[in-house]
């Protein structure tokens, strides 16, 4: 087996508290466990731009070989990371997009696809193409929420019976937005259904209709769908949530993308992860699914652990092979 050259990889993520993005870093990591000599740069920027800027610049002063970022703002963003691209380093766009077209690979599922989906699905599953929907919007500037709501529009326009009877921006938060939805609560009565950006959101959303008794008449619907605690799944299980759209953070697919590249393999630009509707009719197979994926996570880890005593049983033999021939 010839060892893999020592490739020196920098992360620039967004934001990192919150449970889309750890998942993410777990998936990175995980792959990451397969290639022991390459070294990992890991930052994140707490949802500032600036900072994102800042944090670039100083990996590039570390001469990382290949960045990975998720730039918090298109526009903010676009310069640094054409600035590394013009040095030399491959760039990889993983879910959010800077305003350049100059990078290496992208990827993430296509954003403006999970808009025109949940339109889709809003106007035949739940409305038969009458009714009214509101939408609560991403971080303004930041590439998904631009995208989901274009597709979103743009679909939605094609049912001349469907009203948009609001649009706010949350910024992907949860409190922020409750606090939208609340300050216009004149808004929410009478509307048939609330398209939120992420699960976070949707369940901020649903908090408030729950505050204002009308949970029963204003569904909700988010985007991620992810396992764990009080995420998408168990929301879209429990009925909080009517549906998610599944939004694979890319983890796993970064990671392949930056060796193949690193090593001169080849790789697509575009790298285009699938997205699909999560609703009471398939909820429960995604969830067994993740759990039947996450129990093979645990095999792989205890066999690695399993690989490494057996390592150091053979080194130990060794030495005392050693020991015995020069006596
Ligand atoms: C997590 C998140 C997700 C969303 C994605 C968009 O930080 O807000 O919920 O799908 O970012 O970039």
């Amino acid at each position: 087996h010839k060892q893999e050259e020592k490739f020196f990889i920098g992360f620039s993520q967004c934001i990192a508290s919150d449970h889309w993005r750890r998942t993410m870093l777990e998936e990175m990591k995980m792959e990451l466990s397969l290639h022991p000599s390459a070294e990992f740069l890991y930052m994140d920027a707490d949802g500032n731009s600036n900072r994102q800027v800042k944090q670039v610049r100083e990996m590039l002063k570390k001469n990382i070989d290949l960045l990975i970022i998720s730039p918090n703002e298109a526009h903010p963003l676009a310069a640094v990371v054409e600035e590394a691209y013009n040095m030399g380093i491959p760039v990889i766009l993983i879910d959010r997009k800077t305003s350049s077209p100059h990078y290496t690979a992208y990827v993430g599922a296509d954003n403006y696809q999970i808009g025109k989906m949940a339109a889709d699905y809003i106007a035949n599953a739940l409305l038969k193409r009458k009714g009214s929907v509101g939408e609560v919007m991403g971080l303004p500037g930041s590439s998904p929420a631009i995208e989901r709501s274009k597709g979103f529009i743009d679909q939605i326009k094609k049912y001349p019976e469907i009203q948009v009877k609001f649009q706010f921006y949350g910024d992907w938060l949860k409190e922020q937005a409750e606090n939208q939805l609340r300050s216009h609560q004149s808004k929410l009565k009478g509307t048939d259904i609330i398209f939120a950006h992420n699960d976070v959101m949707a369940s901020g959303s649903w908090n408030v209709l729950k505050e204002l008794d009308l949970q029963k008449e204003t569904k909700v619907i988010g985007v991620d769908a992810l396992p764990g605690a009080r995420a998408g799944l168990e929301l879209v299980g429990n009925k909080t949530l009517t549906a998610s759209l599944l939004y694979p953070t890319g983890g796993k697919e970064a990671i392949s993308t930056a060796f193949a590249i690193l090593s001169n393999k080849p790789f697509q630009k575009e790298n285009v992860l699938q997205t699909v509707v999560i609703d009471s009719t398939n909820v429960e197979l995604m969830k067994m699914q993740w759990a039947k994926f996450s129990s093979q996570q645990k095999d792989i880890e205890r066999q690695k652990g399993l690989l490494e005593d057996q390592l150091e049983i053979y080194n130990n033999q060794r030495l005392v092979l050693n020991v015995i021939v020069i006596t």
